[in-house]
């Protein structure tokens, strides 16, 4: 089976890793719309439009599902993608809430949500989370974390002091919904500051939801994986081979 992802830049990478660890897909095709991240300071139209364009360019490879390894395009576009997608598509949004209700957590347990301001403003989890019970939950968005990941910052001063100014005052939680799919890259430093919280993870989670789904090849060998960027491709490269560590071709965007 060939899957086809995309995110505004580099964070679905953090999908892809999932992806290409359980061996869901014999090939995946990635593109990261480097010249218009971040998405989730954009409108609504406009997450829509870049959400169908990453769908135009990425139909060309005639893939047998869509993966949205972004949350802020999971939020607002995941209807009109699957209105125009001749396959499968899959967001990052349900699955995340299902991994929570999967991994244990209470109904009553302390419950933090970060996103882009998009996601957090769609109200999306917030929605899904009180329709599944969940009573307890705070929702923030954390858009600093975002240009931080895109620079190759994971851990250090400037995001010590990040998390400081987000996370300074909110007290403890017992789960933590990365909900961005850039979050998952900086997942150390996030752990140790909510130390003790299980932390949702959207490649993890959307793993799970795949396989229940049953949207994921037979007895699938190493994925092969094509990556493509709307700009610098260089630098999702390089992102790529830190993050994944594996072979990789990475072409520009035609
Ligand atoms: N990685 C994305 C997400 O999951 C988007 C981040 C951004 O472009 O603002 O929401």
């Amino acid at each position: 089976m060939r899957a086809a992802a995309f995110d505004s830049g580099v964070g679905g990478l953090s999908v892809v890793k999932s992806l290409a660890a359980h061996k869901l897909f014999d090939e995946i095709i990635y593109y990261g719309d480097t010249a218009r991240a971040p998405y989730g300071a954009k409108d609504q139209n406009t997450i829509k439009r870049y959400s169908l364009e990453a769908l135009e360019f990425l139909s060309g490879f005639e893939p047998d599902a869509l993966i949205v390894a972004c949350n802020t395009a999971s939020a607002y576009a995941l209807d009109e993608l699957r209105s125009q997608a001749g396959f499968p598509v899959v967001g990052v949004i349900e699955s995340g809430v299902l991994a929570l209700e999967n991994g244990g957590v209470g109904r009553g347990d302390r419950v933090l949500v970060i996103g882009t301001q998009a996601t957090i403003g769609s109200g999306c989890y917030q929605n899904l989370l009180k329709a599944r019970g969940f009573e307890n939950v705070t929702a923030l968005a954390a858009p600093l974390l975002v240009p931080l990941v895109e620079e190759g910052i994971f851990d250090g001063a400037i995001v010590d002091e990040t998390f400081k100014r987000y996370f300074g005052d909110l007290g403890d939680f017992d789960a933590v919904i990365m909900g961005c799919t850039h979050y998952p890259l900086m997942q150390p430093a996030l752990g140790a500051w909510f130390k003790g919280a299980k932390l949702v993870h959207s490649g993890e989670a959307i793993v799970e939801y795949l396989k229940a789904n049953n949207l994921v090849s037979d007895g699938a060998n190493d994925t092969q994986i094509q990556f493509f960027a709307s700009e610098n491709a260089t630098r999702l490269k390089e992102v790529a081979s830190k993050w994944l560590d594996m072979p990789s071709l990475i072409k520009d965007k035609p």
